[in-house]
């Protein structure tokens, strides 16, 4: 069996679409740029990162909790958390083809990366396109309009004017959910300073640049910790987090030499430390997920323009104090792509038939397992009695449809790593085979004993 190396993002997202891990969004009306829909086996995958996230981040980091807070909230959180005045892309018109491009993107494309632009000014941005002639990528032309900042904040209404006191925003992060209730859950559960606020949740930005599939959308997931902690504790507790996010991202099954730090070149202007957790994907390397240190910028902020005191007192000490924060964000849907394409992968067989298949870690899997009955007719029942108690326990479908050989690549396609036939076998001596996906040898295993079998597996 050898590996195919002929996987690019298009072979992946025609995979994704005809396997039902992912559609393009409102497809039978054309589709909308940068929207995606997980269909049944990936809205699976995502419920299983969701909760290994949620497991690490609220059960196991100490002394950590979890919230689900609004989308909508009052238009002041956007004011004092400085996304309104600052949460804004570069942007210039193509005069020629009209088209609207991000100028940072334009230069970081045309140069391979090898210029940073987040480290320019708008008017570097301008002159570097200029003086290099960056052509337009639809049209190829180089005649772009000057720079214009733009909000990425989508705006809708309140009630049923349209006025612009009457202005609310689909929130572009959750991390603002988990800062305004601060005080809710730390009086609530009556928590000692550090400790976490976790949740998981949809955020929006009007996003104009073509992500590379899923990676850059105006609709995604996030997962984000919020970490608060004592002012002189928290370059401790970054560091903490940084190895924290590097065994998370391994434990869904990325292998460690695909994944690096990258510290920020330019800091957000409430940070002391902010660094990328980047994965190499087919494109290239890019970012997964962020680890700020976001001291006491947001929590003070709240604090001004709210006009509610939001320290922390220290019963002991009786110290009176503003928290630092040390952020841990993921994109959930960055998680996902770079799992899928980790995953695929097209091999050639002995035969020189080609089979497709994606290797996730079998917990992360969407379907654990799959029940195949040899020949329906014969050994449906006993297929179905075996699915039905197995499928309490663990993601399970029953597949009695096509040869045995088409089912197999059917699960292979979709990762599922474990599969069971049924056949006289089953019947005349109450054992099945257990086909494993990678190395698709298969073991008998006694009926009574299959539950065992694969919860070890799991386990592993
Ligand atoms: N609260 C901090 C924050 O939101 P961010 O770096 O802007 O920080 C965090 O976003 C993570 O959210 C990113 O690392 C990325 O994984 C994900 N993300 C951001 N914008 C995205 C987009 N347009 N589409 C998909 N994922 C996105």
């Amino acid at each position: 069996m050898s590996k195919n190396s002929k996987i690019n993002m298009e072979k992946l997202v025609n995979h994704c679409k005809n396997m039902g891990i992912i559609f393009p969004g409102s497809e039978i009306y054309g589709g909308l740029a940068n929207s995606w829909d997980y269909g049944p086996i990936g809205c699976e995958l995502k419920l299983n990162v969701k909760n290994a996230w949620w497991k690490k981040f609220v059960w196991e980091s100490e002394n950590s909790q979890g919230i689900d807070s609004a989308i909508l909230m009052n238009p002041k959180v956007w004011e004092a958390s400085g996304h309104l005045a600052s949460f804004t892309d570069p942007l210039m018109d193509c005069k020629e083809c009209k088209t609207r491009h991000r100028a940072d993107k334009l230069i970081e494309e045309f140069t391979k990366n090898q210029v940073n632009a987040d480290k320019m000014s708008n008017k570097e941005m301008e002159t570097f396109i200029l003086t290099n002639n960056i052509p337009c990528p639809k049209c190829g032309k180089c005649n772009f309009t000057p720079i214009r900042q733009f909000n990425l904040m989508f705006e809708t209404n309140r009630g049923v004017t349209k006025e612009s006191a009457n202005t609310i925003y689909l929130r572009p992060e959750t991390a603002q959910g988990e800062f305004v209730n601060f005080i809710n859950v730390q009086r609530s559960l009556r928590l000692k300073v550090p400790f976490g606020i976790g949740q998981i949740g949809k955020a929006f930005r009007n996003e104009i640049t073509p992500g590379n599939f899923t990676f850059r959308t105006i609709e995604f997931e996030q997962m984000e910790h919020q970490w608060f902690c004592k002012k002189g504790t928290d370059e401790k507790y970054y560091d903490f987090y940084k190895q924290y996010s590097m065994e998370f991202l391994t434990s869904l099954g990325l292998p460690k030499e695909k994944l690096r730090f990258k510290d920020h070149d330019k800091l957000a202007h409430y940070a002391k430390n902010a660094c990328d957790v980047q994965y190499e994907f087919m494109m290239g390397w890019d970012e997964i997920n962020g680890i700020h240190n976001r001291t006491d910028f947001d929590l003070s902020r709240h604090q001004q323009f709210s006009g509610k005191n939001l320290e922390y007192l220290d019963q002991v000490t009786g110290e009176k104090y503003i928290p630092y924060i040390i952020e841990a964000s993921y994109g959930l849907d960055r998680i996902i792509l770079a799992l899928l394409d980790n995953a695929f992968e097209i091999e050639i067989l002995e035969d020189g038939s080609e089979r497709e298949v994606l290797h996730f870690k079998p917990s992360i899997a969407p379907i654990k397992v799959a029940v195949l009955p040899l020949i329906k007719k014969l050994h449906g029942d006993v297929a179905k009695k075996i699915y039905n108690e197995l499928k309490s326990k663990f993601r399970a479908i029953y597949d009695d449809t096509g040869s045995i050989g088409k089912r197999y690549r059917r699960e292979d396609a979709i990762g599922t790593p474990f599969c069971i036939t049924i056949d006289d076998e089953t019947i005349n001596q109450n054992t099945v085979t257990i086909r494993d996906r990678d190395s698709m040898k298969q073991e008998k295993v006694k009926v009574d004993d299959i539950f065992n079998y694969l919860n070890n597996k799991f386990q592993g």
